[in-house]
């Protein structure tokens, strides 16, 4: 199944380290991000936990919860995750999912064959409290993720949720914001009571709205 963008993001069940999860109760009223990993015990994948344990508060500041994958089974994590603490000076804190018979990376479509056949890509799926997928990144095996980058993301998503503004290129927290072109003069007076610059008629940019 191809998963898009605003589609319902895929409900399932499956063993973790933190206990059986049903994706969907475990999410709860929260946003979640969903991201694979090729393989337990490799390398790049080792620094990517340990930066996500790190960053796990700024997730909680967002209201988002984290949880991983990789295609091997439990016993295998729980193993690994020893590395993880001793050479990444954080042990992880969220639930990796031990998914041996790659249901969950079918489901997701995290197995790009021309890539691997059996490892799964590094896929990010960020995914919103209405349950609906908000963000897709696929990222090759050799390339390790920018966690920041996840952020900004969602930093950019929750703002056009709440704000009905849009993110420019490069934009990060506390630049300014577009004004989306949904949001006619006359209802944006009201919803942006600092004003706008109009560069263009469709153009119109606003300092972030909660700052
Ligand atoms: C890694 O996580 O280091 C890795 C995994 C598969 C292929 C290449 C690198």
């Amino acid at each position: 199944m191809t998963i898009r963008l605003g589609d319902d993001a895929p409900d399932f069940t499956a063993q973790t380290t933190e206990g059986e999860v049903n994706f969907h109760e475990w999410l709860g009223d929260s946003w979640g991000v969903l991201f694979s990993h090729p393989k337990d015990y490799t390398p790049v994948c080792t620094t990517e936990l340990g930066m996500a344990a790190r960053l796990k508060p700024e997730f909680e500041k967002r209201g988002v919860k984290i949880i991983g994958l990789s295609v091997d089974p439990l016993a295998s994590h729980e193993g690994w995750a020893k590395d993880i603490e001793e050479t990444q000076g954080a042990a992880v804190n969220f639930p990796m999912i031990a998914d041996a018979d790659k249901k969950v990376a079918d489901l997701y479509d995290m197995i790009h064959p021309n890539a691997s056949d059996t490892f799964t890509v590094r896929s990010v799926y960020v995914i919103g409290a209405d349950k609906k997928v908000k963000l897709m990144l696929t990222y090759p095996a050799s390339t390790g993720r920018n966690f920041d980058e996840i952020l900004r993301v969602i930093d950019s998503l929750q703002l056009t949720a709440k704000h009905s503004v849009a993110t420019p290129v490069n934009w990060k927290d506390g630049d300014d914001c577009i004004i989306v072109p949904a949001v006619s003069d006359e209802d944006a007076k009201e919803k942006f009571p600092k004003g706008w610059t109009a560069i263009k008629p469709y153009l119109r940019v606003t300092p972030q709205p909660n700052k």
